[in-house]
């Protein structure tokens, strides 16, 4: 079959691809770095020719929220428009758990305006909603950093490593289509804090942790479990600490 991957050069495209076209199917790997721009529509729709499959793991490269909120709607609109044009079989997203508990944030906003879209577009379809990558703790710990100390909430969350992100989303891509939502996360949940103090430890850093149940996320207010998966989610082996173990061992 013939799969295309919208955001196909970052961090999950760049897994995911590989893991398909080792399972016997022409793979295109789209990107603006590529000539195919979900969001203004240039080469869309000939990248699409042929294809039964598109997945969506494209990210804005802009967080502001009228800039994600265009990037999410445009490119989803578009892509919608290019895939009933080719005949697509199967359309998939990539989107996190907890978006429909984070409309305070203008990015979970936009999210969940991409995944209204494709549950509306008619098309056959299938969103797996994935918790934070581990790549995305340094992140978390940025953004907090305020006067020498690093301010995160002590809510629930329960991330992953992006390579089982995209063996799970593989996964999806070549089983039917559920019409519907799943979920993939890690196997642990506990405090944002304490993956970030984990992750800073690593890195040697010895900035205070300020962690409060209040501390938003991403300008979002959390919940005990608003980052956490619903049961039934798909749990992935790999824990937080044998991942930071292996980082720092091939570092
Ligand atoms: N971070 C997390 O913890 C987390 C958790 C759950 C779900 N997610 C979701 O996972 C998805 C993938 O995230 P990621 O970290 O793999 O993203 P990423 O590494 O930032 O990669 C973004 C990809 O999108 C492409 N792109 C940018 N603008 C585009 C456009 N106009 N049209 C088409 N493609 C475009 C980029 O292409 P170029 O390389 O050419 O710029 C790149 O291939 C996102 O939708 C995100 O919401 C993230």
């Amino acid at each position: 079959m013939k799969i295309v991957v919208i955001g196909g050069t970052g961090l999950i495209g760049s897994k995911l691809a590989p893991l398909l076209a080792s399972r016997g199917h022409e793979v295109q790997q789209a990107s603006p770095s590529r000539g195919i721009n979900a969001v203004t529509g240039e080469g869309l729709q000939p990248a699409l020719v042929g294809a039964d499959i598109v997945v969506d793991v494209s990210n804005s490269p802009s967080f502001e929220d009228k800039a994600v909120l265009h990037f999410f709607e445009s490119g989803t609109r578009n892509l919608i428009a290019a895939a009933k044009q080719a005949g697509v079989r199967h359309c998939i997203a990539l989107s996190i758990v907890g978006t429909d508990r984070l409309e305070s944030s203008g990015y979970f906003r936009a999210k969940l305006a991409q995944e209204r879209l494709i549950e509306n577009s008619g098309l056959a379809y299938t969103i797996l909603r994935a918790t934070q990558f581990f790549e995305f703790i340094g992140g978390i710990a940025d953004y907090g950093r305020r006067d020498g100390e690093v301010h995160v909430s002590s809510q629930l969350m329960q991330p992953l490593l992006s390579d089982e992100v995209a063996q799970a989303l593989a996964d999806v891509t070549l089983g039917e289509p559920a019409n519907g939502i799943s979920e993939v996360a890690g196997p642990e949940a506990a405090p944002l804090a304490d993956f970030v103090g984990r992750w800073l430890r690593k890195q040697g850093d010895t900035s205070k942790i300020v962690a409060g149940a209040d501390v938003p996320y991403f300008g979002a207010p959390l919940a005990l479990r608003t980052l956490v998966p619903d049961d039934g989610a798909r749990i992935m082996p790999t824990r937080f600490d044998d991942w930071l173990g292996g980082a720092v061992r091939s570092a």
